[in-house]
């Protein structure tokens, strides 16, 4: 095998515009190939990454925090000095003890018996959307129902009024895609004294979304109903509350990934459905696939194109040197379509089994909180779209956003088949 260092010089994982055309594949087969564990440069500031592409591999740095980090850097690739590091952690860029401590306070309100109490609200939410697209016959799948589920479930269980459902999609969009033209952050509506580079994603939207959970928080510390937002204020383990910064962290996390992630799996979700009718057909035919057909789903749109750690101490993978400071990059994509795990893994199955995907990460201690969450949303939304015996179609060009983070989507034009 010839140098990888000369042979793979020219894949580019991290240009925004290459992944707003397309899902970086045909790289990604050739890294697993050719230099799984590969060393990929970036421009300054940055200092480059490993790029981890194979699926046990993912797993193997996920499942070793004592080593792979999330607290010594960010989980994104940006590298910012320490005190920004501080200002903007969050469970999520945390280690134990304190990554321990702040999961226990928001475990209890996502294991599955406290999400299926929202059952009822997230089937009649996409059992309305669902009427309210296909009465217009031609629609967008992402602005029409893709992106208000997600929404206004979350609103409803944090106990956010609905009505700023809009405004939360806009800064969530503005924190997670500040490579997109269409989302461009408003820097001008920081008040002064306030540097982006201490905001979570460098975005202003993140301020605004601090601001904003903070004065529910105030409201829910005098008047505490039984939503979320009054259970982060006053819930308490070892006698401890979050302090605000960790509560507003925390609000700002949960709008961010309980948003996003979802509506991008809807989007991909149906898009795959559209393109292989006969899967959809044999959902129908066979109801009992519902729980592996969610699962295909996830695995397919891997909404969460990566996580990064960083190492903790000089350390060895598949021979690769990696040293203590070496940001390292699990590319959730890539690993989700390894064909060392996946049998032809560009086919989208609904019958697949095993299917043990890493869309909500390689199973370590932050293993996605949301994720009973989201699979709820996705078996309901399809369950109503089957009660409704409904069929789609592509109706015009797929819109990606243009993020190396987000395998996001901003339009999808469907309509109605005959
Ligand atoms: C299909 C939808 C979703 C996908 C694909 C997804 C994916 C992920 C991934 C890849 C991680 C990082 C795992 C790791 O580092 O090991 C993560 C973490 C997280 N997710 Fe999700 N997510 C989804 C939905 C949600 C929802 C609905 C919520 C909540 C409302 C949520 C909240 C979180 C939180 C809070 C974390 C950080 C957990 C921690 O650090 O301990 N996610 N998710």
């Amino acid at each position: 095998m010839a140098s990888p260092a000369e042979d793979l010089s020219h894949v580019d994982l991290i240009t925004p515009e290459r992944w707003e055309e397309r899902v970086l594949h045909d790289e990604f087969a050739l890294l697993r190939h050719e230099d799984p564990v590969h060393w990929h440069p970036e421009s300054a500031p940055n200092h480059g990454f490993w790029a981890i592409t194979k699926h046990e591999d993912v797993v193997a740095v996920s499942k070793n925090p004592q080593v792979f980090s999330s607290g010594e850097g960010l989980t994104m690739l940006e590298e910012v000095e320490p005190e920004s590091l501080e200002k903007r952690r969050s469970l999520i860029d945390s280690d134990a003890p304190l990554h321990q401590h702040l999961r226990r306070v928001v475990s209890p309100l996502f294991t599955p018996k406290a999400i299926n109490a929202h059952e009822a609200f997230a089937r009649a939410t996409a059992a309305s959307l669902l009427d309210a697209a296909v009465a217009q016959g031609e629609f967008d799948w992402v602005l029409d129902v893709a992106e208000p589920l997600p929404i206004t479930v979350l609103l409803n269980i944090l106990g956010v009024p609905p009505a700023d459902a809009e405004q939360m999609i806009t800064l969530s969009n503005q924190m997670i895609a500040i490579d997109d033209p269409d989302y461009a952050p408003d820097y001008d509506s920081l008040p002064p004294g306030i540097d982006p580079k201490d905001l979570p994603f460098g975005s202003p939207a993140s301020y605004h979304v601090f601001e904003y959970g903070r004065q529910i928080g105030e409201e829910r510390r005098s008047h505490p109903t039984d939503d979320l937002v009054s259970r982060l204020i006053h819930s308490e383990v070892d006698g401890d509350r979050l302090t605000e910064l960790e509560y507003c962290n925390m609000f700002q996390i949960l709008i961010l990934a309980g948003n996003e992630t979802t509506r991008t799996t809807l989007t991909h979700g149906m898009g795959a459905f559209i393109d292989n009718p006969d899967q959809l057909a044999l959902l129908r035919e066979r109801p009992e696939l519902m729980g592996a057909a969610v699962e295909e789903i996830i695995r397919w749109a891997t909404p969460v194109l990566y996580m990064r750690r960083t190492a903790l101490s000089d350390t060895e993978l598949r021979g690769k040197q990696i040293a203590e400071g070496d940001k390292v990059v699990m590319w959730y994509m890539s690993a989700n379509y390894d064909e060392a795990v996946f049998d032809d893994p560009h086919a989208f199955d609904i019958t697949r089994d095993p299917n043990p995907h890493l869309g909500f990460g390689g199973g370590g201690p932050h293993f996605c909180l949301g994720a009973w969450l989201a699979r709820l949303q996705i078996r309901v939304l399809l369950e109503e779209l089957l009660r409704r015996d409904l069929q789609l179609e592509s109706n015009g060009p797929v819109r990606r956003v243009r993020s190396n983070f987000v395998n996001g989507v901003k339009s999808m034009p469907v309509r109605v088949a005959r």
